[in-house]
Formats: structure tokens, C-alpha cells, sequence
């Protein structure tokens, strides 16, 4: 295994699952699991291919109660192929002896391989070698090459290819209670020249989606046509009978095709489809197209990281850009899709799009901005209808839904199901306002690192301006002069209400403290994006908005009065009234149950409820450290009249890591981020814990609903932002590297306002190189000297050695070097 691969050398049907999603293949058009092409959906094998953005809804009943749900559709499955030999029964990967077994995915070339011999119980031995892409070149061809070889056997094989609309969504256990047959089929049927189509369409959204299939089989170097086919109505299958002969290879290749009613730059799907097939060229041309379209993705993506840890943490963060960019890609731009937490790689949280883009962007927008750009005009699309729901709720402005879909209404199921109790609860989660401020965050980050004004102007802004106005008007004077915000949750989701508060009626907490300080920060930032769009620009949109003088008067003095639940010893508290909560009993539950990631679960299965104690299921609070540095955070502070002392930070990681159960991947993630400086062991330790957290499906079974791109992406970003001390501030590039001790080296390239940079980071030293090119100079920062860099241009920064852990956290590149510390050393390379 070399950091390029993923390889399971065995076959353990348990595992399936896992390595469905592990081995997914897809190309930000579709997403296809890595399924036994001749299994079927059970309690081993789950076949999903999944469109971006394809969603539908359904009305299930639970109880007395109707439920509408819109699910990410499980599509067509363009997969089935397999062989029967003799009169004998369809062979399964279940049903024969397997005697050697290797699968592989390929990250750099995008190629899954499964090799396997088994032998069936007439001692008949088979090797059957496989290859199959999801074309990165063309987003709607997905191909498939096996060769079956009789080991020690002659007699007539028949191989089946099929295309298979019966299939429902059944991915999730917990949803299966739930209605799940999206499509109904319009068309099936076989061509003259032998492709066979289906055209199906949501039952809902009336979106339309054709699949085509060709197959090609040779028995040395002779085509075989097929010896039937079999148009059902939801399936369209091809049979080839062969004389096989022992030694001698049968080979397969079938190629498929996806298309949907929304795709642009086309007429009817079926057509296109049928089209497309019967002009791809063969496996082998598609393969090279294909590993090409990789080839130039990884020249652009890819980190390299020398530790102790060998070759796992590299080949684990490969993964994940892999993954990351079969979500997103130069495909999805264009097609109205966001990036989703779980990827399009399975059916949990239903494909919908959350705060995750906040761990997901910042990589994509220092690597190709233009998908960032893409991808926040999903949320721009989604404008109307979150004013919307603002106008509905009685306030103003937009306010977006927590999980967003389709049009972009609150997608949030308003009950759930407990599998370990198998009771359905109220969920609250809607109640998770924040996902407004991270839009703005990731608006403002995106044209701080691309300096894209005209993104501001024509569409950032309008957005950014409408989710301060809902802030603003949801924000409350109280009798103390303050402004308050109430009955919302923080990321923390096991906290949906007060102790003993019925969630239904009364959910939700009070000032969430992650919540006003990301408020504050946000309506101060509204001056600065006001600042920034051409003055015509600014008056033509403020009467657009019927924005006022008085209403950004408002905004100023909500920035500067929200209220912040500080507790006399420095612990901001998670929201107000926190501090009056019960401690938990870690140990007691602990020697219990041993995992306790899920304790909302746990309580709720003992009759018991987690808002009655200080436990988190994630960073909450401490999130405030994970998106700014010490600076930044002075300055809100500063800004709404509290006092801030450095030492704080330490001393509420402390407190909050100790009252955290990681219940979300996104939590190891965030804490691995904010100890980067102040214990850097330990954030190491938390770092390969995220890195490692799909590929050891570390929360025991999730990851076979989906990947968790949120730390996935964000496992990559701790890597290029966060060890590198990389922030993009007020006009500059700030760099200030502090690798963990076990990473002797990094490498990563960057954009930044249209230059291009190498930066090479070891213990002691940060190069920094910008390619030739022309694109105006940048500032680049290390700790507070400042260089103006030019295309071509190369600084080599010899780094400031620090003796003790930086207890004051993320402290970046402004900082001035104190007169009797050791200056910074720069040198420059001649281009
Ligand atoms: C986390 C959320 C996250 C979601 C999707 C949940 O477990 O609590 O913060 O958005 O997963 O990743």
C-alpha cells in the first residue's frame, strides 16, 4: 500500500459498508458507491449512485403524524453485471468460497480494482479482475472493465448486464421506516444498436433522470452479442452465453451514461444519454482521459506531508482531497448544488447542505476559487426564499434553514428516530441560526483570499447585508442596555432546550455565546463590505434593500451590545445559564457504556436528557478560536466592552475539551485546531484521530451513510491553514508555520489573489514561492515583517524557534517581533 491507495486484501462482508463509501467514485456530477457490481441492496451491500443535488420529497407517516422528507435520490443503478456458469444459480459475492481478494482504489489515478478468485460448490474456480472509473474527463460516463477467467473449468457461461430502476432509498437504517421509492419509470427499453436505456423521474420534483448502458464482450478478440434482453419495466438486462474455456479470458466492458432534465446545454435526458454511450470511445480511452483529468486535479490539490507517522497520515489527507474533490468539482459549477456534509456519497442527513461548507471552503477557495464562488451562489439562489422565512418568523432580512435542499426551504426533520431506545424525539436543530453567520464568514474569507470584488458587488453583498438585517432584528434589548438573542442553539446540538423546557414549545438556549460573538463580528464586517462595492454600486443596493442610515445605525449598536454570558473566572459560559447546569457523571457512564460519543443517545435511552448537563457534543464556544486568531477575537471583545485577557482561551479550551464527548467528527477536527499552538502533542493526537476518523469509521458505523466532508476537508485545512499559521487578513497573506514535532515536512500550494504559491515548511525554515506569472504584488507576512511579493519572486523565512507552548493560541503574523527576541530572517531567492 503506498500513500497513493486505499487496499482492503481481503474480503469481510461486515466491512462492506464502509468500504462502499471509502472506494465511492465520483466526479461532482455523480457520486457512485463502490459496490460488488453482482450484489444487491441488503444488510451487506448497499449499490447507490447519487446525482448532486438531486433531491425529492416525500410524505411518510410515523404515528399519527405525516411527515414530508426530501431525500438526495438513490438513481438508476448503472452497475449490475453478473455470470452464471452451467445450469448453476447467479453467482453472488456471498454465495461462493472467496480465495483471494484485493481491492483497491487508486487516489491518484481515480481507479477502483477489485481482483478475486472464489470457487462455487461445484469446486468450479473462477478469477474475475476488475476496473471501473467515474470519468473526472466526462461527467456523465461512468465504465466498468472485468475479466472473468475459468481457472480450472469449460463449460457455458452466461453473463448478465443490467441497468436497475427498482431501487429505493434504504441506505439509512434509521430512515426506513420512512417512504423511499423517489423514482417511477417512464421508459425502458433496448436500442438497434444494443444500448439500453431507462428513463425514470422523481415523483416529486418531476426532475428526469436517463441512464444508458452499453456492453461490450469479447472472447479473445471476438465480439459476442447478446443472446437476449430483457426489457422489464424497470430494468433492461442483456445476456451473453459463452462457451468458456479454462485459461482462456472473457472480457466486459459496459459504459454508462447519466443525464438530467436540469442539465444545461441539452435536449431530452433519454436522448442524450443513449447518444453519449453509442459515441464514448472504449474502457481503455476513457481510463486515460479520465487519469489525466486526475493527474491535473492532484497538480493542483496536493499536500505533501512528511511525519513519523510514515506514509498513513499522507495517504489518509490524500483521501480526503480525493474526496473532497469527487464532491466538488469543475462539474458541479454550473449546476446549482452545494457541497454537502456527507458527500454525495450515501443517503444520510439526505444529502443536504449545512454549516459544513465552513470547514469545506477554505481549502477549495486557496486551491480553485472559482468553485467556492460557485458554491456560494447556492445560497445566493436560495436568497428569496430564506427572506422568506425571516418574514414568516415574524423579522427580517434572510434567515437561512439549518438543512437546505432543493429551493432552499428548512429541510431539518422536526422529529427523529433514536435507534437505540426506537424512540422518535422532537429534534430541534433548526433552532442552529449560526448556519447565517457562517455564510457571511465564508463570504468574507472567500474575497479576503481572492480579493474578488466583483463577487461582493454583484451578489455577496445583497446576501451578507440580508443576513446581518436578520440578526439585527432578531437581536433583543434587555433591561441590562444589552441586546440579547434567544432561543437558538449553538453547534453543540445536545443542548435544544433548558433543563426540564419542553423542546416543542419552548426550545432552544439563550445567547449562545458562539452565536453573539459571530453576530458582533458580523455586523462590523457589513461596514467593511459596504466599503468595498463602488459607490454607485452601494447606493443603487441600499435602495434595492431599502437600506437606511438608521437601520445601519442599529446594526453599529447591536455589534457593540450584544450580550456575552461571561462568568466571573474567565469561562464564557456556552450560553446563558449554562453554568447553572449539572456536571456529568463521565466516569459512572463511562465504565457503563464505554463509547460515550453519542450520550444524547445514551440518555435518552435511560430516560434522561442531556440539557440538564454540561456535556458537549462538539466545539461550540471554542469555535470562536477555531475561525479567528487571538487578534481578531480581542478586537470583538474589545468592540462590545468586555474585558479580554489572553489567557482565557487556554483556560476555556481546558474547561469545554473536558465537558466534550466529540459526538460529531467535526469535533476532533475543531480541537486538534484550537490546541495547534498551545499543545501541539496533543493536537497531533486529535489531528490523525480526524484524519483517521472515516477510514476507521471511528464513530462505528456512520461512515456507511456517507463521508464526513466537513472533517475531511477540514482535516486537510488543519494541515495547509492551520499548522502553517496561514491567514488571509486585511489585505495580507500572514504565514507564521509552528508544524507539530512529528511532521518533519510540508508542501502545499496556494492561491491568493491570483498568484500562485509553493510553500515548503519544515521545523526550521518557510519557503515561499510564487510562480511565474502576471498578476499584481501581495503582501506576505511572517510574524509582522512584511514582504511585497512578485510573480516568480521566492522568500525563504528562517523560523523563530519558540521553547514553550503558545498558551495564548493562534497567535499570527501581525504580531511585531519584540525588541530582544530573535529577528526574523529572510532571504531572497532570485527567481
Ligand atoms: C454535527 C453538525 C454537522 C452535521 C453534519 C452533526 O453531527 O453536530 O455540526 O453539521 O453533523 O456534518
Amino acid at each position: 500500500m503506498t500513500a497513493w491507495s486505499l487496499v482492503y486484501p481481503d474480503y469481510i462482508p461486515a466491512q462492506e459498508g464502509l468500504r462502499e463509501t471509502l472506494c465511492a467514485l465520483g466526479n461532482g456530477y455523480i457520486v457512485s458507491r463502490a459496490c460488488a457490481p453482482d450484489s444487491f441492496a441488503d444488510d451487506v451491500h448497499y449499490p447507490g449512485t447519487y446525482l448532486a443535488g438531486g433531491y425529492d420529497r416525500l410524505v411518510s407517516s410515523v404515528g399519527d403524524r405525516e411527515i414530508e422528507n426530501e431525500d438526495l435520490v438513490n438513481l438508476p443503478n448503472w452497475l449490475p453485471l453478473m455470470l452464471r456458469i452451467g445450469d448453476g444459480e447467479w453467482i453472488g459475492p456471498d454465495s461462493v468460497e472467496q480465495l483471494g481478494y484485493r481491492q483497491e482504489l487508486d487516489l491518484k489515478t481515480g481507479v477502483l480494482s477489485r481482483v478475486l478468485r472464489f470457487r462455487d460448490a461445484d469446486g468450479r474456480v473462477t478469477r474475475w479482475d476488475e476496473r471501473r472509473i467515474v470519468s473526472m474527463h466526462d461527467p456523465h460516463l461512468a465504465a466498468m472493465s472485468v475479466r472473468v477467467t475459468p481457472e480450472n473449468w469449460s463449460e457455458t457461461l452466461t453473463l448478465r448486464s443490467a441497468i436497475d430502476a427498482s431501487v429505493i432509498n434504504w441506505g439509512v437504517e434509521r430512515y426506513r421506516a420512512l417512504e423511499g421509492r423517489h423514482l417511477e419509470t417512464l421508459d425502458s427499453r433496448c436500442e438497434e444498436s444494443g444500448v439500453i436505456s431507462l428513463r425514470t423521474r422523481m415523483v416529486q420534483a418531476r426532475h428526469e433522470i436517463a441512464l444508458a448502458a452499453r456492453n461490450d464482450v469479447k472472447l479473445e478478440g471476438a465480439h459476442i452479442a447478446p443472446a437476449r434482453t430483457e426489457t422489464l419495466p424497470d430494468m433492461v438486462a442483456q445476456e451473453f452465453e459463452i462457451e468458456a474455456r479454462e485459461g482462456r479470458s472473457i472480457s466486459i466492458s459496459k459504459i454508462a451514461a447519466y443525464f438530467s432534465s436540469k442539465d444545461t446545454a441539452t435536449t431530452e435526458p433519454l436522448q442524450e444519454a443513449v447518444a453519449h454511450v453509442q459515441h464514448a470511445p472504449g474502457f481503455h480511452e476513457l481510463c486515460q482521459q479520465h487519469v489525466e483529468a486526475w493527474s491535473h486535479l492532484w497538480e493542483q490539490c496536493d499536500i505533501e506531508l512528511e511525519s513519523t507517522s510514515n506514509d498513513e497520515a499522507q495517504r489518509k489527507l490524500r483521501l480526503h482531497i480525493f474526496h473532497l474533490l469527487q464532491t466538488a468539482s469543475a462539474h458541479s459549477v454550473d449546476r446549482d448544488v452545494g457541497v454537502p456534509p456527507r458527500g454525495w456519497h450515501g443517503e444520510a442527513y439526505r444529502g443536504h447542505i449545512m454549516w459544513d461548507e465552513l470547514f469545506i471552503f477554505p481549502y477549495l477557495t486557496l486551491r480553485m476559487p472559482f468553485l467556492t464562488r460557485a458554491l456560494l451562489g447556492y445560497r445566493f439562489r436560495r436568497l428569496d426564499e430564506a427572506r422568506r422565512a425571516a418574514r414568516e418568523a415574524g423579522l427580517k432580512g434572510a434567515m437561512f434553514p439549518w438543512m437546505s435542499g432543493s429551493n432552499g426551504r428548512e429541510e431539518s426533520q422536526r422529529i427523529h428516530l433514536n435507534p437505540r431506545s426506537g424512540r422518535w424525539i422532537p429534534d430541534n436543530t433548526w433552532r442552529q441560526r449560526h448556519i447565517g453567520a457562517a455564510i457571511c464568514y465564508n463570504i468574507w474569507e472567500y474575497v479576503e483570499a481572492t480579493a474578488d470584488r466583483d463577487f461582493l458587488r454583484d451578489f455577496g453583498a445583497e446576501l451578507f447585508f440580508e443576513i446581518a438585517r436578520f440578526w439585527s432584528s432578531l437581536a433583543q434589548k434587555r433591561p441590562d442596555g444589552r441586546y440579547g438573542i434567544r432561543g437558538v442553539m449553538g453547534p453543540d446540538e445536545f443542548h435544544t432546550a433548558y433543563p426540564g423546557a419542553d423542546p416543542e414549545t419552548a426550545g432552544g438556549v439563550d445567547n449562545n455565546a458562539y452565536t453573539n460573538l459571530m453576530v458582533s463580528w458580523l455586523l462590523t464586517r457589513a461596514f467593511d463590505v459596504l466599503d468595498l462595492i463602488p459607490s454607485d454600486q452601494r447606493r443603487r443596493l441600499c435602495e434595492k434593500l431599502d437600506l437606511t442610515e438608521d437601520e445601519l445605525t442599529r446594526w453599529n449598536e447591536v455589534s457593540r451590545k450584544l450580550f456575552i454570558p461571561i462568568q466571573d473566572d474567565g469561562i464564557i459560559a456556552q450560553f446563558e445559564g449554562y453554568e447553572n447546569l449539572k456536571e456529568f457523571p463521565w466516569e459512572e457512564f463511562g465504565e457503563k457504556y464505554g463509547d460515550l460519543q453519542r450520550l444524547d443517545r445514551i440518555l435518552e435511552g435511560e430516560g434522561k436528557d442531556p440539557n440538564d448537563y454540561k456535556v458537549s457534543k462538539q466545539a461550540d464556544l471554542l469555535m470562536i478560536f477555531y475561525l479567528f486568531s487571538r487578534e481578531e477575537i480581542e478586537l470583538i471583545f474589545d468592540r462590545l466592552g468586555y474585558e479580554f485577557t489572553p489567557d482565557m482561551i487556554w483556560r476555556n479550551i481546558q474547561y469545554y475539551m473536558e465537558r466534550t464527548s466529540h459526538g460529531s467528527t467535526l469535533s476532533w477536527l475543531a480541537h486538534a485546531w484550537v490546541l495547534a499552538r498551545a499543545d501541539r502533542q496533543r493536537s497531533w493526537q486529535l489531528a490523525l484521530k480526524a484524519l483517521d476518523s472515516d477510514v476507521g469509521d471511528l464513530q462505528g458505523g456512520t461512515t456507511a451513510e456517507g463521508i464526513h466532508l466537513g472533517a475531511m476537508a477540514g482535516t486537510v485545512d488543519l494541515i495547509q491553514r492551520c499548522y502553517t499559521g496561514l491567514e488571509t487578513r486585511s489585505g495580507a497573506l500572514m504565514l507564521n508555520p509552528r508544524l507539530p514535532e512529528q511532521v518533519e515536512r510540508l508542501v502545499t500550494t496556494v492561491h491568493y489573489r491570483r498568484q500562485i504559491l509553493d510553500l515548503e515548511i519544515t521545523q526550521e525554515r518557510l519557503t515561499v514561492s510564487s510562480r511565474v506569472m502576471t498578476a499584481h504584488p501581495i503582501t506576505v507576512t511572517y510574524r509582522g515583517e512584511s514582504r511585497e511579493m512578485s510573480p516568480g519572486q521566492s522568500f525563504v523565512f528562517v523560523l523563530v524557534p519558540e521553547t514553550k507552548p503558545d498558551r495564548n493560541i493562534r497567535e499570527h503574523g501581525q504580531r511585531r517581533v519584540r525588541e530582544g527576541s530573535t529577528p526574523v530572517q529572510q532571504e531572497e531567492i532570485a527567481p
